[in-house]
């Protein structure tokens, strides 16, 4: 679909819609990690061009939009129950629309079950389709039938309109896809090959968001480092850190093997760019990472954590650890733990192998029983927990740096922000912080979060 063919089902939605006299609302479920928040917000954008405004009952939407995650088992069996519970809601409108996007519409199976088990559904767009919207509802509005969009064509670098939510935080998309085919996981195959935005379109969107008052902005792509257009990422990070302004630059998610001693370089003399690495290890054994198709070794690994603590030490380092592959013996498992004894994350996130159709890990034979995945994972919880507390311990006594975000859920005199090197504070706060860079005095560390008092705004 080209941008014209777009807008010309945009405004003949818009038509529709007001023709019927009051405003039609949208409501948009996301699931999924941060690039999927950046497609709903392009979702969100296009909903709003169509006439859409958004509502916070999914009872008076007029529109409801799943933003959904294949990653593991458990995200798609979540996904599934969610959109179940949406079959009330079209009984009670027949002419609300449900369409399905995002990662579990581009796996055949799940758009199968989905058209058959699911009437009422109205339509799929797979990542890559999100700016299909218009034509999908347009179609359905129109008398078509119910569609499932599988091989519609790419539309991940037209320029979609962003309808962001974060105030003072905003993401943003630089690359989509990915070509490393790690043995466990489902995105080569759900988000397609690797493709980057123009460096120009990138800087051209930073600097407005800066000059809109933004004060922390996340680059995103599955492999952000490996993102290459007319330039690579060292090079577009070091162009935007030169933005003046006062605003943290984050980027996720990075693989170890782009983690070039050119990038190294730009984070040890960045301005803006946060000091905070996410860099997903997933395993401490050579030979798990070997079967993992991960295409590094633990050596490798460390020494670039050797090489970011050098030139930045305080560097905050986070990763992402599976535990359970197939064929992970208690050895293998033995040395992931010793790595993250010896590496020492800030924070790690750990999850427990789950086979994904398609993949070639769940085709091997030796796979883990759950309770011994379940074990291992509950040891490495309790084990890094203790190492995160002791990462955070040093932060005691002394004033950071944070950005306020507001009150927490449960007390709402209790704001949380984040540090520059992106880790949770609690204080006690009024609004007047929110979206500003304060001085929090750190008075107690916990493994997952710091507690501090407000000393200047
Ligand atoms: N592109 C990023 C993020 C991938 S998804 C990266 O390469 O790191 C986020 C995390 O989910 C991965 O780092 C991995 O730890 C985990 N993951 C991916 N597939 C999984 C699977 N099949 N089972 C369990 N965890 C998985
Ligand atoms: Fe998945 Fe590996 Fe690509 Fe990350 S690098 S998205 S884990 S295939
Ligand atoms: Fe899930 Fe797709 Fe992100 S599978 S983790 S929403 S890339």
């Amino acid at each position: 679909m080209d941008n014209a063919e777009r807008r010309a089902a945009i405004e003949a939605v818009k038509e529709k819609n007001i023709a019927g006299g009051k405003p039609l609302g949208v409501y948009i479920v996301t699931f999924g990690c941060q690039q999927n928040e950046a497609d709903s917000e392009r979702l969100r954008g296009l909903a709003h061009e169509m006439g859409y405004v958004d509502t916070d009952n999914p009872e008076n939407a007029a529109l409801i939009l799943l933003n959904t995650c294949a990653i593991r088992e458990h995200a798609e069996l979540k996904t599934l129950s969610v959109i179940g519970g949406f079959k009330k809601c079209k009984e009670n409108n027949p002419s609300l629309l449900i369409g399905v996007c995002g990662c579990m519409t581009a796996e055949g199976h799940r758009v199968d079950e989905l058209r058959r088990r699911y009437p009422y559904v109205d339509f799929t767009l797979t990542p890559a389709g999100i700016g299909d919207l218009p034509k999908a509802i347009l179609d359905r509005i129109s008398g078509g039938r119910r569609r499932f969009y599988m091989d519609a064509p790419d539309t991940v670098l037209d320029p979609l309109p962003v309808a962001r939510q974060g105030g003072h935080r905003a993401y943003v998309s630089i690359m989509f896809g990915c070509n490393n085919f790690c043995s466990y996981c489902i995105v080569p195959y759900v988000r397609d090959r690797e493709r980057s935005r123009p460096s120009a379109d990138v800087i051209r969107e930073v600097k407005a968001l800066i000059n809109d008052g933004v004060k922390d902005i996340t680059l995103l792509g599955q492999n952000v480092n490996s993102y290459r257009s007319d330039m690579d990422f060292p090079t577009l990070l070091a162009r935007l850190d030169a933005i003046p302004g006062e605003y943290v630059l984050r980027f996720m998610t990075s693989h170890p093997k782009d983690a070039s001693d050119a990038l190294i370089d730009v984070i040890a003399h960045a301005v803006h760019v946060e000091p905070h690495f996410h860099l997903p290890l997933q395993s401490g054994s050579d030979s798990v990472l070997g079967r993992m198709n991960r295409r590094y070794t633990l050596e490798k690994y460390m020494s670039v954590v050797r090489k970011l603590r050098d030139v930045r030490p305080d560097i905050a380092l986070s990763s992402d650890i599976i535990v359970g592959f197939p064929g992970e013996t208690d050895e293998d498992f033995e040395d992931t733990m010793r790595a993250l004894h010896t590496i020492r994350f800030d924070s790690v996130y750990s999850f427990i192998y789950s086979p994904r159709k398609g993949t070639p890990a769940a085709e091997m034979t030796d796979q883990i029983p759950a309770e011994v995945a379940g074990a291992r994972f509950t040891r490495l919880l309790e084990e890094q927990a203790d190492i995160s507390r002791e990462r955070n311990l040093p932060l005691v006594g002394k004033n950071v740096r944070v950005l306020s975000d507001g009150p927490s859920k449960t007390d709402p005199t209790v704001f949380s922000g984040r540090t520059d090197a992106g880790k949770l504070v609690h204080f006690k706060a009024d609004a007047s912080t929110v979206g500003k860079f304060i001085t929090v005095h750190i008075d107690r560390a916990e493994s997952f979060a710091l507690h501090g008092t407000v000393i200047s705004k």
